[in-house]
Parts: C-alpha cells; sequence; structure tokens
C-alpha cells in the first residue's frame, strides 16, 4: 500500500495552476471580495483604515494588490510556491505589495512584525487550527488591531475540523483539513482568546437559498 501523501504546498499549487488568469485592470475591478460571489457582500472598509496589512493564504494576491494600490503597506503570506511567484509576476510593480512563501502558522511564530489589519479571505484562517492560529494572530496584531476573515458557511450540524480528500476519493491520499463553526462559536472563541469588540454572521448570497458566507471580525 503506498504511503500516505499529506503534501500540502503541492497540493496547494495544484490548486493554484487551475485558477484563471486575468489582466491586471479586469483583476483589480473586483479584488476586495470576502465572499465567494464576485463584487458581492462587503469590501475593504471591513478592515477600518490601515496603515500595514497581512494576508493570510492570498491566492492570486488581487487583495494585496488593491490594498497597496491605495497607499496600504501590504503584505501576503501563502503556501503555494506558484502563487507567490503568480502574484510577483503580475502585481511586483506595486510598490506597497509583498508576497511571501511560508505556513501562516510558522510565519506568525517567527516574525516580530505587527500589523494594523490581519486578514483571510476563503484562505490559511480556513485551512489552520485556530487553536493555533489565533493566539499567533493576536500576538502579532498592533493594539486596536483588527483580525477579520471568510469562509463558506458551515454545512448545518456538521463543526470543527471537516477532513476532504484533495485528490477526490479514487486519487492520491492526499488530503487537506478546514474549521467550520456557526458565527456565535466562532465569536465565543475568538473572545475566548482574548479579542474584543467580536462581530461574526452569515452575509446571504446573492441568490435566496445559496450557499452564504460566514464573516468575522475581531480586534486586539
Ligand atoms: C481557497 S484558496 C483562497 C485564496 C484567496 N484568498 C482567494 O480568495 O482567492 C486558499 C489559499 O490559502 C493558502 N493556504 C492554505 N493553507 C495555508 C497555510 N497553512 N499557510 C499559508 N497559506 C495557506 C493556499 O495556498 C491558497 O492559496
Amino acid at each position: 500500500m503506498p504511503a500516505a501523501i499529506t503534501d500540502h504546498a503541492a497540493y496547494w499549487d495544484h490548486y493554484a495552476a487551475g485558477m484563471p488568469a486575468r489582466t491586471p485592470e479586469e483583476a483589480l475591478k473586483t479584488a476586495f471580495c470576502w465572499t465567494q460571489y464576485e463584487g458581492h457582500g462587503p469590501g475593504d472598509e471591513l478592515l477600518g483604515d490601515p496603515a500595514t496589512a497581512l494576508e493570510l493564504g492570498f491566492g492570486r494576491g488581487n487583495a494585496v494588490a488593491a490594498l497597496a494600490s491605495k497607499g496600504v503597506d501590504a503584505t501576503g503570506i501563502d503556501l503555494s510556491q506558484v502563487q507567490v511567484d503568480n502574484a510577483w509576476a503580475m502585481w511586483g510593480h506595486l510598490p506597497g505589495a509583498t508576497y511571501l512563501q511560508a505556513d501562516v502558522t510558522e510565519f506568525l511564530t517567527a516574525t516580530d512584525r505587527r500589523w494594523d489589519a490581519i486578514y483571510s479571505i476563503f484562505g490559511a484562517a480556513w485551512f489552520t487550527d485556530p487553536e493555533q492560529l489565533f493566539p499567533r494572530v493576536r500576538a502579532r496584531l498592533a493594539p486596536g488591531g483588527r483580525f477579520v476573515f471568510s469562509h463558506a458557511q458551515a454545512v448545518p450540524g456538521s463543526y470543527g475540523v471537516q477532513g476532504m480528500y484533495a485528490g477526490g476519493f479514487t486519487g492520491p491520499q492526499t488530503w487537506v483539513y478546514r474549521w467550520a463553526y456557526e458565527p456565535e462559536t466562532w465569536a465565543d472563541m475568538l473572545r475566548t482568546h482574548g479579542f474584543r469588540d467580536v462581530r461574526a454572521w452569515h452575509e446571504p448570497a446573492p441568490t435566496a437559498g445559496y450557499v452564504g458566507t460566514l464573516i468575522a471580525i475581531a480586534h486586539r
């Protein structure tokens, strides 16, 4: 029997290769969106007015670029070197945009920098154990700084760690974990980890009955 494969960076590189290519002009039009529906829901106003921002799991890097193009000193972390290379190729001309390859838990543990806003859009905050992530995020926020994240609304009754086979049921044994909770549970967990002024809610989909988006905001 072959050994189980849990090479997450390779999985996310594979995911990156499947993402559609866009011109920078197209990408910037809807770059900052917390929901899975392009142009739908709140935008970067949820971050307040940060001078510095850190994105956890930036994917294409468009949200970092959108903030940098407004004058924010914006850094993104992603596990996938493919995403990092693509982001630099597309957005490297923006002076305020920085893209780094790292696992978020390792990065937040090692850095001594602080940010006004740390955020994640269907990103690493969804794919990282909150018990590990939340203390590290709080420690790297400036006093009064804001943590904001979004992910797909949890399947009702299915909470906590969610495992999925990344290559389907007939592929190699590669899996990833996600964490999903109802808004009240996220809010309680954030408060337990010392965050204040916490708000978490379901942003409805543009079509009634479609999957909504969980959005949470918390402050140091
Ligand atoms: C579903 S994609 C979302 C990307 C982007 N935020 C978006 O909205 O299109 C999740 C991203 O998180 C990154 N990611 C997952 N786990 C990570 C980790 N532990 N550290 C850093 N990045 C991670 C993946 O490489 C991927 O680019």
